[in-house]
């Protein structure tokens, strides 16, 4: 059975040994095995029910060991500088050197690499001394994890153990940034706001539309279109709410829903990303046990970690 642990030093001892053990971080719980392990590879795409062709991110302690895994440029460098550890990714060249397994990046020239900002999960890597391959601890399609509980709802039995860090701070998952290319791209807003990059680097290229544009699931796999999917459907810009439906209010609450859960009455975004994955979560659950019809989402504005909320909601919303 799945253990619950609080000792980073046991995790990380479990991983060496080739399990797979799910992490908190910042952002969202990941499923991590050890990205130098064929099989805790494999094993990592089977637990969660992923398609081989969606790459994983790799997990560091520090910028040195990610940056021994890639080519790193000096935007790169910058950048981890700046927001490493913390809710940033960059997809670099794989160093040809690198002993990651190629699975792990799903057969692709690039990988992807991160420094979490937890505490928990620094001490978790520091100790386990290679690089660990982690999606979010979810099984494919769902949403993503920001507690232990989450983790075990959808993974308990499938994986070693869970090393709980309490709930997740920021919520919603890393900002990934492809810097492969002259101009980087940014392939999927996150804890990290374009604006905050921009400032560092200069400018971006423009997000993949995920609204009528062409399909971007070619650039980065994982980008699909139906993701964060509740069994509920979704309903978006709400500004009038039935009774058969659960309200995902921000601000001033809609009255008059079946069942309510507030990202944030003070109208704050980093509040509000904080929240809601688990409001998603338990409006889900809540409101199928009630009967509801839908869950409908008020407007949240598009600025900064908006931009975030925005997408997840609208891949919570698409049709499957
Ligand atoms: O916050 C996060 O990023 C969390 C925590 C656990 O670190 N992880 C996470 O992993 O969200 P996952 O696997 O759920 O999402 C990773 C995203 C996917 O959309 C994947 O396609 C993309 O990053 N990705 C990974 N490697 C890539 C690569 N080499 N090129 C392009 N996209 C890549
Ligand atoms: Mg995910």
């Amino acid at each position: 059975m799945t253990l619950l642990l609080d000792d980073p030093y046991a995790a990380a001892a479990l991983l060496r040994t080739g399990e797979l053990v799910a992490f908190a971080t910042e952002t969202v719980y990941g499923l991590g095995g050890d990205a130098r392990q064929a099989a805790a590879v494999v094993a990592i795409f089977a637990a969660k029910g992923r398609p081989h062709f969606n790459p994983l991110i790799c997990h560091f302690a520090e910028a040195g060991a990610a940056f021994d895994e890639v080519l790193p440029d000096s935007r790169a460098r910058a950048l981890a500088q700046v927001f490493w550890p913390g809710p940033l990714t960059m997809v670099l060249p794989r160093h040809p050197r690198s002993r990651v397994e190629l699975l792990a990046g799903a057969g692709l020239e690039t990988l992807a690499v991160r420094v979490p900002a937890h505490p928990r999960a620094l001490e978790f890597l520091r100790a386990a001394a290679t690089p660990v391959a982690a999606p979010s601890a979810n099984r494919s399609g769902r949403v993503s994890p920001t507690t232990a509980r989450h983790v075990l709802e959808e993974l308990s039995g499938r994986i070693a153990a869970v090393l709980d860090g309490g709930p997740c701070q920021v919520g919603l998952e890393s900002s990934v940034l492809d810097l492969t290319g002259p101009m980087a791209v940014l392939l999927r807003p996150g804890g990290v706001s374009r604006a905050a990059i921009e400032a560092v680097i200069g400018p971006i290229g423009a997000a993949l539309p995920i609204n009528g544009g062409p399909t971007p699931t070619l650039r980065s796999p994982g980008l699909m279109l139906s993701h964060y999917a509740p069994n509920l459907p979704v309903r978006l810009e709400a500004r009038e709410v039935a009774a058969d439906e659960a309200l995902l209010g921000f601000g001033a609450a809609l009255q008059g829903a079946g069942l309510a859960w507030n990202l944030s009455e003070g109208g704050d975004l980093a509040e509000a990303a904080a929240r809601l994955f688990s409001g998603l979560r338990w409006l889900d659950a809540e409101g199928t046990r009630l009967g509801l019809r839908r869950i409908a989402a008020q407007p949240v504005p598009k600025e900064g970690l908006g931009a975030a909320i925005n997408d997840r909601l609208t891949r919570a919303a698409a049709p499957r």
